[in-house]
């Protein structure tokens, strides 16, 4: 049986289905979409094709699907073009919806296809990685990536619902459960301490019996978080919240080369160093530090870099991200276990070097 939240943003409310095998309600979604007169089309990636094959069929029956290539290199220009030719190929009008079932990247690339597509039609986000459950698939922030860098084009445009059928993690590849770890960790910090502390006692894996629990626990806090800030535009706190461990994890990822870090693997060393920056301004202690990185290191996260990378590629990467405010970045800082904040007074430079160095950056190779 679904247990079900809404995601409460007026007009555009909607509700997150949560539970295991969850085909028959989607089926149900997609069937009273089609009596109703809607056409609909189902966007997913070879990976998910591949593996899930049976609970497609189960799920979308001959629904025209478009499966494209798997990866962060689909979210792009051409991929954007592609699924918007298959919408309109397949001749789907503004009554029409498209399901988006895969990854963050298949969510991302068909949330931003079905916000332009005929100026804007309905979608549906059916996640199925872990990262995608707890975190992308909620909160109607879409896009792709530019030469220039990541999500550097996009819309908000809001899911009609959202199914998080927690049987799709059955196939999941270990190293990406471990991904979506880091956003689940990153919750429990700015948000809900005892989460945390459940995570601290007994690392979740894919078996574990509280698994549905915890994600539904993420979504609501997103769910919450979203309601309060949709468009992120809140002067201090607010969605920018969602970026702990951010900051620092996207120059980890840019410096690295893309791919070298899974998104999650850089926010793992991330929240790592965002809990050092912590300590620094006299928020946290060195042992709810030894904490932090314990509990991400117990979820197969790295919580140092795999290999050095040059402190002054880094400190030049944080300078370009599009959360600064005048050229300023803003951090999100733990108040303590549970509670977050933004910030950008009082940072130096020399303590985002130390936070930096506390995790394995070096100031030549
Ligand atoms: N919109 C948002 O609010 C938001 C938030 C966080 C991240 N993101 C975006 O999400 C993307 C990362 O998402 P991701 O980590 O889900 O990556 P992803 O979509 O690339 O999926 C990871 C890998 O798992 C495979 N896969 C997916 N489901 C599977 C399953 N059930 N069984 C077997 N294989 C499966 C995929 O094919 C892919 O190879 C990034 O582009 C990031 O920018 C968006």
């Amino acid at each position: 049986m679904a247990e079900t939240l809404t995601v409460s943003l007026r007009e555009r409310s909607y509700p997150i289905a949560l539970g295991a095998g969850l085909r028959g309600d989607v089926r149900a979604e997609l069937d009273r979409r089609v009596h109703a007169g809607g056409k609909v089309a189902v966007l997913t990636d070879v990976n998910v094709a591949s593996r899930q094959g049976d609970t497609l069929k189960a799920m979308f029956g001959d629904a025209p699907r478009c499966t494209v290539a798997a990866g962060e290199g689909i979210k792009s220009i051409g991929g954007l073009g592609d699924v918007l030719e298959f919408l309109a190929s397949h001749r789907i009008d503004r009554t029409g919806a498209l399901f988006a079932v895969g990854g963050g990247v298949v969510g991302d690339l068909g949330g931003f296809a079905a916000a332009s597509y005929l100026r804007g039609i309905d979608f549906v986000q059916v996640p199925t990685t872990l990262l995608a459950m707890v975190d992308s698939s909620v909160g109607g922030k879409t896009g792709i990536n530019l030469r220039a860098g990541k999500n550097l084009a996009g819309a908000f445009h809001q899911p009609r619902a959202v199914f998080v059928d927690t049987d799709f993690l059955q196939t999941l590849p270990q190293r990406e459960f471990a991904a979506g770890m880091a956003e689940v960790i990153k919750y429990g910090l700015l948000g809900d301490a005892e989460l945390f502390t459940q995570l601290e006692r007994a690392a979740l894996t894919p078996a574990s019996a509280n698994l549905a629990d915890v994600i539904r626990r993420c979504c609501a806090l997103k769910a919450k978080i979203v309601e309060g800030d949709e468009r992120e535009l809140a002067a201090e706190s607010g969605r920018a919240l969602l970026n702990l461990g951010h900051t620092f994890g996207h120059a980890i990822e840019q410096v690295a080369g893309y791919g070298t870090y899974l998104h999650g693997e850089a926010i793992g060393i991330g929240l790592c160093a965002a809990a050092r920056l912590s300590q620094e301004l006299g928020c946290l202690s060195a042992t709810e530090v030894a904490r932090i990185t314990a509990v991400v290191g117990a979820h197969a996260l790295p919580v140092r870099l795999r290999a050095p990378l040059v402190m002054k590629s880094l400190m030049s990467a944080l300078a370009q991200d599009k959360k600064s405010r005048a050229g300023v970045p803003r951090f999100v800082v733990l108040k303590r276990l549970g509670e977050a904040a933004t910030q950008s007074e009082g940072i130096t430079a020399t303590m985002i070097e130390g936070c930096f160095r506390a995790v394995g950056a070096k100031d030549s190779l």
